[in-house]
């Protein structure tokens, strides 16, 4: 195996589940095992504490006359299971047919190293490299960077940069180098329902009671119109319309075929008037993402529950505020007509959408950097996914991001088997190597 893969393995071992506060010391070794690497290239690195997850911060000597590039990454996963639908344990790396399997090996600790390793091979032959570097580590990303951004006002100075570099989004196919100029933004809340005070026995009680679990059925039902329209009133209201370049653009990269296949789904739904890229990458949506109530277990238990809980996500999009969402999210829920429960609904963490004129110096370099390392015509997209920091380079250190992602469409990142392939990895070394170069002549 070479060094650079045995790395890659080490930081992989680290189940630095971030959600999860029972491996908190795992997120805290596995900040530990960077900040070791970091130094060992030659950079000067600290671990800063934050009431959550440390953030980790390496720089160079900075000199007069050089850009500054700030490199973000995330070193904290999403939660493995369910475990016994992984092929091979999640934490314990494994290699076929030139995949690497392991929770992280995509999102985000393989695409992490690979700037890593860039950085540290340019300062190893060359001694120095051609930019000033930040390399900023989080371990909260996946659930929604809580002190980060404070991290960014506090640190404004320290972090002031020209340009920041993120490799933590897809590519559409092998070899077809992607350069991405958008993400959408998210917002999410809870909703419990709460009806009588302890399981009830359906017989005895059902028909004189409200069931908490139709009402959560009934919330949940009341987000979208038949046609898979958002129906919260005001959702729409500040969305942009997509421009025609990118409806153009984007249709020639992905198809109803290719989502019906990578998704398993037996047909595309959605808001009318969009095609399926369109309503993934630059429409607004709302997601249920967990649903619960009453017996979930082996046949029959007649009751009626006692509560119901609902988690929804919505997805949003440039221009759209996640609070004023949020708001009238929770302003539509409360209006529904549900007699007989109560209602509590808690916000949970958001950001909001970024996009960015692909055509300006930066995002130039970074494609003669991308079209450098792999042999396909480049493609310039938005995705669906979220990375809230993003959106707050802009606003707290007023810098864009160069969006350089490596996963392919079937690396499974956040589900069982989550894969990167061995040539994405070292791909992503050469492209960092190749993105200095650039950046510094820009
Ligand atoms: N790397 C992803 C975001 C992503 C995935 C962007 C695919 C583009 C394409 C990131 O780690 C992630 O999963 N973000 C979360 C954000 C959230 C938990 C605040 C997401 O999008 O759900
Ligand atoms: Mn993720």
């Amino acid at each position: 195996m070479s060094d650079h893969l045995e790395t890659l393995f080490e930081f992989l071992r680290f189940p630095s589940v971030s959600t999860d506060s029972a491996h908190a010391g795992d997120v805290k070794a596995c900040a530990d095992w960077i900040d070791t690497k970091l130094t060992a290239i030659g950079l000067s690195s600290e671990i800063h504490p934050t009431s959550g997850h440390p953030v980790v911060i390496a720089r160079n000597a900075h000199k007069e006359g050089r850009p500054t590039v700030l490199i973000y990454g995330h070193y904290d996963v999403q939660p493995a299971d369910p475990l016994e639908l992984w092929s091979s344990p999640p934490f314990e790396p494994e290699v076929r047919d030139g995949v690497l399997f392991a929770r992280g090996a995509t999102d985000n600790k393989g695409q992490m190293l690979a700037h890593i390793l860039g950085v540290g091979e340019t300062m190893a032959e060359d001694g120095d490299l051609p930019v000033n570097i930040i390399l900023l580590f989080e371990g909260e990303e996946e659930i929604g960077s809580p002190n980060l951004e404070p991290f960014l006002e506090a640190h404004k100075t320290e972090l002031a940069c020209d340009i920041v570099a993120v490799s933590d989004t897809g590519m559409v196919a092998p070899g077809v180098p992607t350069f991405t100029y958008g993400l959408r933004g998210i917002a999410c809340l809870e909703v419990k329902v709460t009806g009588p005070s302890a399981d009830l026995h359906s017989g005895v009680w059902g028909g004189a009671v409200a069931n908490p679990a139709s009402a959560i059925a009934r919330l949940a039902a009341s987000l979208h119109d038949a046609e898979g329209k958002v129906a919260i009133p005001g959702f729409y209201d500040k969305v942009e319309d997509l421009e025609t370049w990118e409806r153009e653009a984007w249709n020639t990269l992905s198809s109803d075929e290719e989502t019906l296949d990578l998704t398993g789904s037996p047909c595309l739904v959605g808001e009318p008037g969009y095609t399926e890229v369109e309503r993934r990458w630059a429409r607004p949506t709302a997601e249920i993402n967990g649903i619960g109530s009453g017996y979930q277990g082996e046949g029959s238990k007649t009751i009626v529950p006692s509560e119901a809980h609902l988690k929804i996500s919505f997805r949003l999009v440039p221009n759209q505020d996640p609070d004023e969402i949020l708001g009238l999210a929770e302003e539509h829920l409360k209006t529904q007509p549900l007699k007989g429960i109560t209602l509590e609904i808690e916000r949970g963490h958001s950001g909001k959408a970024y996009v960015m004129d692909p055509h300006g110096k930066w995002g130039k370099a970074a494609q003669v950097a991308l079209a450098q390392t792999f042999p396909k015509n480049i493609a310039l997209i938005r995705e669906g996914g979220s990375i809230p920091i993003i959106q707050s380079f802009k606003e707290v250190l007023g810098v864009d991001t160069l969006l350089l992602g490596l996963a392919l469409p079937d690396c499974q990142i956040h589900s069982p088997d989550e894969n990167f392939p061995v040539e994405n990895f070292e791909a992503g070394i050469r492209l960092n190597r190749a993105l200095l170069l650039e950046l510094a002549k820009a």
